[in-house]
């Protein structure tokens, strides 16, 4: 593992991203139809996270092949007290998604947080995942906020120095404008002398991002796939899942990692009362997960009102977590 120290020089637009919207069946009615209707049809990743798309996605993250959970984990625990240094110490922690129990406690007890208050759009999802946080750190203040990140919220840390965590590059599932509106929000909820810890997924060979996003297992494909079970189980959907084949393919260009479902076959299906037709090959996509070099983390940080302090990765440079801090004033969205 490396250490890398920055010199100390220091609206939500995407078409995909897993912004989230009012947790309403009607909202999921209507994007889907919205994106089904589009030539190039896609499908919003928020809506892979049912209880079964989540569970998938749990398991995704203890593939072989899924290198970014691992490595970020054994990141975190390496420089736990470096990180935790540049953090700022003692400060309340704010975790932006339900802390996993692997790896919030290496950050809380790195940097003797008192208070921890995780923000997620479930709060079913938000109970369970304290349960065992609550077992291991049994003196920490758990303070849990129900609510969708992507819009302001008001935090209980008000003119206190705090610190936000967002780590396993859920920041790549934006798109570039998305992800420096969704770190301005955060800023803008963090306050004037927040610190902020991120994971961000770095760009890398094709074989390898292709493999993460398409494992031999096949849970990827069945993650991506479970977005169809969705629709045909809530929105009366007649989509043949059979029929679609799972694809991942690495976007050099746009420095992302899409997500497909191509279609096998001409294939016609009806969702919510409305008729769709797909030609084979055509496909729905359904997500993006954009790889980011250090360099590029550096100016997504700066356009959002943060100043890089430092980043860690591991020998091969796969993944990165980086510490900022917050420039200026929080600017207006
Ligand atoms: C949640 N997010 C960071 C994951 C990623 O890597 O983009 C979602 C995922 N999709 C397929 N595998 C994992």
């Amino acid at each position: 593992m490396a250490y890398v120290t920055v010199e100390a020089t220091r609206g939500l637009g995407t078409e995909l991203g897993p912004e989230l919207g009012t947790d309403s069946s009607g909202e999921f009615c209507r994007t889907v139809l919205e994106g089904l209707s589009q030539s190039r049809k896609i499908l919003a990743a928020r809506f892979f996270y049912d209880d079964a798309g989540s569970a998938l996605f749990e398991q995704i993250t203890t593939l072989p092949e899924y290198y970014p959970t691992r490595i970020e984990t054994a990141l975190l625990t390496r420089h736990a007290e470096e990180i935790a240094a540049l953090a700022g110490p003692g400060r309340p922690l704010v975790e932006f998604g339900a802390g996993s129990a692997t790896k919030t406690p290496l950050l809380l007890r790195a940097t003797g947080a008192k208070r921890y208050i995780p923000v997620d759009i479930s709060g079913d999802f938000l109970e369970e995942a304290m349960v065992p946080l609550r077992a291991l750190l049994p003196h920490l203040k758990i303070e849990p906020i129900a609510g969708d990140f992507t819009q302001p919220l008001a935090l209980p840390v008000l003119g206190e120095a705090c610190s936000g965590f967002f780590p396993g590059s859920t920041i790549g599932n934006f798109d570039h404008r998305g992800a420096v509106d969704l770190l301005r929000a955060f800023r803008r909820m963090l306050g004037d002398d927040a610190t902020l810890v991120i994971g961000v997924d770095t760009r890398k060979d094709r074989a390898t991002l292709e493999a993460a996003y398409d494992d031999a297992a096949g849970v990827t494909a069945a993650f991506n796939r479970n977005i169809l079970v969705r629709i045909n189980r809530e929105l009366g959907g007649t989509i043949p899942i059979e029929d679609f084949d799972h694809r991942a393919v690495w976007n050099e260009v746009l420095g992302r990692v899409e997500m497909h479902l191509v279609a096998r076959r001409s294939l016609t299906f009806r969702v919510a009362g409305r008729s769709f037709a797909m030609q084979a090959g055509e496909t729905i996509h359904t997500e993006n997960s954009h790889k980011y070099t250090p360099e590029e983390v550096r100016l997504l940080a700066r356009a959002a009102g943060w100043e890089p302090l430092g980043f860690w990765t591991d020998d091969a440079a796969m993944f990165g977590v980086h510490v900022w801090t917050a420039t200026g004033a929080a600017m207006q969205p």
